[in-house]
């Protein structure tokens, strides 16, 4: 049995060979029946001649319908007219099951399609999206296991927020109530004083009632922390993973990004340096772009939008006041009022894929930022017994995969690039 991918080129002519799939179309005359099948690697144009099959044969093959399965042996022939160039020539054939009416037919609107989601990511649309989105999460773990990081493995169930509590998921939890983890960033640092350099990728989930383009309440979170290294060179680490993980991308889905439409050339701007510059000199550049934000706005999709759609390559955004951003970064000693943190924005419009930067490492300052933040001490005890036993300098990032393959893939919906998204309206299929 062959893959289809692996049949379409001329060594194979005039060889017999099985594959099997699925009907991706059908189309038949009195005396031919052109079926394109596919499989996961590819399709490719089969044809029954009615001289070459029983009757009864070529009426089997002439009335399937779309996705029914089956398993076809033929002989390979070159042919420019052909979806992928080359053809079948059915010599035999075994039905697995003829289906009656598929429901996905042509020009369905969004809301079947996310019904359908089980059924839709056969699609090949979907499957050069999966292929990607496979790459683009190998390609992250390859990037740290090539730098002597150390995968771990964090709790989802948690019982305090790292994010703030109004997007915190409740579960119940034996008589207590448990939540869902919005960040795995406490626990991994935890792991840095016993390995030093550690990532994980899970789920993070988070209540918002946002409904964006690029809000998921359960969405894929790769983190990482890194103990004696400031906010720079976690940025410099974050610039060389992201491009480790373009240029992967590209050398593995060249032919799914060209299903996609995705113009290659512009996200090779993205293998250049990027761009950086702090909170303050984006607001001006934003205000030059007359747009209409002030010191201290925070930045939400909208406005990240407005701002990104004239880079070409993403921008690491630093020294953000100290209001916008979460108890634990590290105020920067010589710019009081802000802190050594960053944002990564992409290009083309996309916004925030990641949010980091240097943790706080002084059991004074942090017990003093999580009373201002109206938290309560012994909900972090332990992340404060870090602070206690052998502290140290460390930073750490987290990066939302299903926004990265959103920019990546360049598309309008962070629910097209995850097969089974959840949102505030949708836990279904
Ligand atoms: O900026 P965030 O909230 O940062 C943290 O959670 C840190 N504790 C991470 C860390 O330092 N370990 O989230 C990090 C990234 C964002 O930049 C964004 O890409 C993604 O997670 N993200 C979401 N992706 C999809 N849907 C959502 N609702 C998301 N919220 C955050």
């Amino acid at each position: 049995m062959e893959t289809i991918a692996n049949i379409l080129n001329d060594e194979c002519i005039g060889k017999e060979i099985q594959i099997h799939g699925w009907v991706y179309r059908v189309r038949s005359s009195a005396k031919l029946c052109f079926i394109i099948v596919r499989d996961h690697s590819d399709v490719i144009q089969t044809v029954g001649k009615i001289e070459d099959l029983t009757e009864e044969q070529f009426k089997i093959l002439s009335s399937l319908t779309i996705e029914s399965s089956l398993e076809i042996t033929g002989i390979i022939s070159k042919d420019e007219r052909a979806i992928t160039g080359y053809e079948m020539k059915i010599i035999s054939f075994k039905i697995f099951q003829r289906n009656d009416n598929f429901p996905i037919t042509k020009d369905q609107g969004e809301e079947f399609l996310l019904d359908n989601r089980h059924l839709w990511i056969r699609s090949r649309e979907f499957n050069a999206i999966l292929k990607i989105r496979s790459t683009i999460f190998k390609a992250f773990s390859e990037f740290f296991f090539n730098s002597g990081y150390y995968e771990v493995h964090p709790p989802m169930m948690v019982s305090s927020a790292t994010e703030g509590g109004s997007t915190l998921f409740k579960v119940p939890f034996f008589g207590d109530t448990a939540f869902l983890t919005q960040s795995s960033q406490f626990y991994l640092e935890t792991f840095i004083f016993s390995l030093e350099k550690v990532f994980t990728v899970s789920p993070s989930f988070r209540a918002e009632k946002s409904r964006t383009w690029r809000h998921l309440t359960e969405y894929w979170h790769a983190e990482g922390e890194v103990a004696w290294i400031g906010n720079d060179q976690m940025m410099d680490i974050e610039e060389a993973l992201i491009k480790h993980i373009i240029r992967q991308v590209i050398k593995e889905n060249t032919h799914e990004l060209n299903i996609l439409k995705r113009d290659i050339s512009v996200l090779e701007k993205s293998l250049e340096p990027f761009h950086r510059m702090t909170y303050s000199e984006l607001i001006k550049k934003a205000q030059n772009l007359g747009l209409n934000l002030k010191f201290g706005d925070d930045l939400g999709a909208d406005e990240e939008r407005a701002i990104m759609v004239h880079f070409d390559k993403p921008v690491f955004v630093t020294s953000f006041p100290e209001e916008l951003k979460t108890f634990y970064h590290r105020p920067d000693p010589e710019n009081p009022g802000f802190i050594l943190c960053h944002d990564l924005l992409a290009p083309e419009g996309y916004g925030e894929i990641i949010g980091g930067g240097e943790r706080i490492w002084s059991l004074d300052e942090l017990k003093g930022r999580i009373q201002k933040a109206g938290l309560k001490e012994e909900d972090y005890y332990w992340y404060l017994d870090l602070r206690r036993y052998g502290s140290i300098p460390h930073s750490g990032f987290g990066l939302g995969l299903d926004r990265l393959c959103l920019w990546l893939m360049k598309q309008e919906n962070i629910k097209e690039v995850i097969a089974f998204p959840r949102t505030i309206r949708r836990l279904r299929p």
